[in-house]
């Protein structure tokens, strides 16, 4: 059976399997700030396509330059502003801050640790980022990861079935996640947005349990389709792990109870 081309026994919006609603902390829905949407227009398309898929609550994570230290929360506040303003009422899914950070030394400089935008505009957990190209992630990158953690921050590492180092080298993502860095799915990896590596990855690691919560990392309108190809296939290929990947885990973070993910 090839994964995922089966009729689905699941269906959107996913009250049943998840009746508190799904949580989304990786996207691009906040607009005109970085590879995302384009226009307030594209924003609320995007806000109205993910409220039909049973979302509640999304932290928006432009890209974050650290350099300028924007998209800063002051920033994105007057952006979800507007979007709000032209969503005319619609109350689903709830917009909050957020940003993802790239995992470099200046991440590692405490000068510069007050610009981060955390999960949901407040708190301590982040979500980072690392090279996708062979060679880029960092050696020492556990003992960094540990000594972060150590200091009372939760680290939330975006698509690791994406990352060349890590395709490679499974026991690489076990040590990683043992040093205290939660491991969220790029649920679209597992549709063969990213090609057929990534989708072996995110399957074998789904399969394993390795992966604390899911996210759709949606650039664009057009991305939806497929954003409900990926839910649905997680929903009937891993259904027993569906409400706390992609519901349960994702609020805990917003909330700042990381403290009681499992
Ligand atoms: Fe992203």
């Amino acid at each position: 059976m090839a994964f995922g081309s089966k009729k689905s026994r699941c269906t959107a919006p996913f009250g049943k399997i998840a009746p508190s609603g799904l949580v989304d902390l990786h996207n691009h829905v906040l607009f005109g700030v970085d590879d995302g949407a384009r226009s307030v227009a594209q924003s609320v398309a995007m806000l109205d396509g993910m409220a039909q898929l049973g979302y509640a609550e999304i932290a928006v994570s432009p890209h974050f330059d650290a350099a300028s230290g924007e998209p800063g929360i002051g920033k994105q506040i007057v952006l979800i502003d507007a979007i709000e303003i032209a969503r005319d009422g619609a109350s689903l899914p709830r917009i909050h801050p957020g940003a993802e950070i790239m995992f470099d030394e200046r991440f590692l400089d405490p000068a510069h640790a007050a610009l981060w935008p955390p999960i949901g505009g407040k708190g301590s957990a982040y979500l980072v980022e690392l090279g996708m190209q062979p060679g880029a992630v960092p050696a020492r990158l556990e003992e960094q990861v540990f000594r972060l953690t150590a200091r009372g921050l939760t680290l939330v590492l975006a698509h690791p079935e994406r990352i060349a180092d890590l395709q490679r080298d499974f026991f690489r993502l076990e040590k990683i996640r043992r040093a205290g860095m939660l491991l969220q799915l790029d649920i679209m990896a597992l549709v063969g947005r990213y090609g057929s590596k990534a989708q072996a990855m995110a399957v074998k690691v789904l399969g394993e349990g390795g992966y604390d919560l899911i996210a759709s990392d949606i650039h664009k309108p057009e991305d939806l389709p497929l954003l409900r190809r990926a839910l649905l296939c997680l929903c009937d290929d891993f259904g027993d792990s569906f409400e706390k990947l992609a519901s349960m885990a994702p609020r805990l973070l917003l909330e700042g109870r990381s403290d009681e993910l499992d």
